[in-house]
């Protein structure tokens, strides 16, 4: 079977960007991208391209390329599971914050409404994709809705993860490691239907770059891809503390154990904690399911991973405030970026946002300037942990338009994002414009030292001395 029409149930990081890729690699597939969420869908058909909801290099000329020829973002989502061969589910898998599971478990309402939407709309076959992250055997509870609440017609369930990461993930898409795909492999549909996406990605990946298993291994392989990723950031960073105490440099230590082929040198970078929307709430969910099944010590043994990095941003934070003379009240501290990472204006889970509640519980003054992220989100981010209430928490932080703003007359400045242009500073100014002693953090290894030492810059750099 060929797909001439795919429809993706959300417009957000990940259906936005893939779904672009796709329609841009395949003129012969017609892709529509639905939210309920008219102000994304709004964002996403924006003229101007600055305005896109997602901020990832190289994607507004995708967009401009494929929208308007065969790519849409719509609200109809009934009228494009109608009209579609193939959907894909993108919709947010968040950790519950309510009942059974709460603050481990994935919410899957979101996924089990789509899979009721697509069921009452439904008027001919559909192969239907999980794009999403789920628990492993979510799609047993998919089939059996789709089954029990349609309109007769035939549904194939394949599961396809997405393995893109915020800030290259138009380099990601193009060019992935691997695609994975799952489906039943015991049936000639369930065959057919792997075969019809397999074509869909063989129009831009290798054939021996798209990996085929069964659903199930699809989908854990997913969740074990990110928990082994966290996993190295959380094995990095206990190493980080051993090494403050040691003398021992972090960053020499991830070079000589990177060197090693079978450890390898990605991801060993030691930071102030990871963030982003999915580590934690992947390995959040791993947990949740290896209790379910009365496994304990598989459990106790993924858990330390968000311990750790529980424990390193609030050690950052601690530090601080010691290195203040333990008090932090009423000082002004300079944030220099609040994104997860550079390159993405995503928040979701950033260091950032638990260092400043740390410090804020300390009457402290904090003001961020981050390249890409809006002020209404910064003090969402923070209203959202209901550490105090919304007035305060705009008394007590700021957000900065200028870096050098944000800068003058603090006592500390504080590095939280790795955005490249933090490097090029004119440091001499910033020095200059602060309170001394003046001190940095560099919660990503990224300054350069020994050069804001020559300036007079008390530096405290992650696992080195
Ligand atoms: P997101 O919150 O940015 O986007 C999800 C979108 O789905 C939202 O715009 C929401 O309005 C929409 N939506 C929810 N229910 C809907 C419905 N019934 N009908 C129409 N629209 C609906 O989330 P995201 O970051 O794109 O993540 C989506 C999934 O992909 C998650 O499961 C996540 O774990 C996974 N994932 C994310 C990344 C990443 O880098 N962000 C990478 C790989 C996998
Ligand atoms: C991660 C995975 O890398 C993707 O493969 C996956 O698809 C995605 O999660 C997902 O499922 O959402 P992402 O979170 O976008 O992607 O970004 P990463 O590059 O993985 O970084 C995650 C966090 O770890 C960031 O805060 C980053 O600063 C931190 N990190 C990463 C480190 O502190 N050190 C490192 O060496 C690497």
């Amino acid at each position: 079977m060929k797909v001439k029409k795919i429809c993706c149930i959300g417009a957000g990081y990940v259906g936005g960007p893939t779904m672009a890729v796709i329609a841009q690699k395949c003129p012969d597939i017609y892709v529509t991208v639905v939210d309920i969420n008219e102000e994304r869908i709004k964002a996403w058909n924006d003229e101007n391209l600055d305005n896109l909801p997602v901020y990832e290099p190289g994607l507004d000329k995708v967009v401009a390329e494929a929208r308007g020829r065969n790519l849409r973002f719509c609200t109809n989502v009934e009228g494009a599971i109608q009209e579609a061969d193939m959907i894909f589910i993108s919709v947010n898998t968040p950790t519950k914050t309510y009942g059974e599971g709460k603050g481990q478990a994935a919410d899957l309402k979101w996924i089990e409404l789509c899979a009721r939407q697509i069921a009452a709309a439904a008027e001919s076959d559909k192969i239907v994709v999980e794009k999403s992250t789920l628990p492993v055997r979510t799609a047993e509870a998919i089939r059996d809705i789709l089954e029990n609440t349609g309109n007769g017609t035939k549904f194939q369930i394949l599961s396809n993860p997405e393995f893109l990461a915020e800030g290259t993930a138009i380099e990601d898409l193009m060019d992935p490691d691997r695609v994975l795909i799952g489906g039943d492999t015991k049936t000639p549909e369930g065959l057919e239907a792997m075969e019809a996406l397999v074509e869909v990605y063989g129009h831009w990946v290798p054939r021996e770059k798209i990996l085929t298993t069964n659903v199930w291994s699809s989908e854990l392989s997913k969740l074990t891809a990110n928990a082994f990723l966290a996993q190295r950031v959380s094995s990095i960073n206990a190493l980080s503390e051993l090494c403050e105490s040691t003398e021992a440099d972090i960053n020499e230590v991830s070079r000589a154990i990177g060197t090693d082929s079978r450890i390898g040198n990605k991801f060993l970078k030691a930071s102030v904690g990871f963030g982003g929307s999915c580590f934690q709430k992947d390995i959040l969910n791993l947990v949740y399911i290896s209790r379910s099944y009365g496994l304990t010590s598989v459990a106790d043994y993924w858990e330390q991973v968000i311990k750790i990095n529980d424990h390193q941003k609030g050690r950052f934070a601690k530090n601080i405030i010691r290195s203040l003379y333990n008090t932090v009240s009423g000082k002004k501290i300079a944030f220099l970026g609040w994104a997860f990472k550079k390159d993405t204006n995503d928040t979701r889970e950033s260091a950032a946002i638990y260092v400043a509640d740390h410090l804020l519980n300390e009457d402290a003054k904090v003001t961020v300037f981050d390249p890409k992220v809006k002020e209404e989100q910064m003090y969402s981010d923070l209203d959202y942990l209901n550490s105090r209430n919304k007035v305060d928490n705009r008394k007590l932080m700021k957000a900065e338009h200028c870096p050098y703003e944000a800068c003058k007359g603090a006592h500390a400045v504080a590095v939280l994002t790795e955005w490249d242009e933090f490097v090029d500073y004119d440091w001499q100014k910033i020095y200059d414009n602060m309170l001394k002693p003046a001190q940095v953090f560099d919660g990503r290894s990224v300054l350069d030292k020994q050069k804001l030492r020559d300036i007079g810059f008390r530096v405290y750099t992650i696992g080195t001395t």
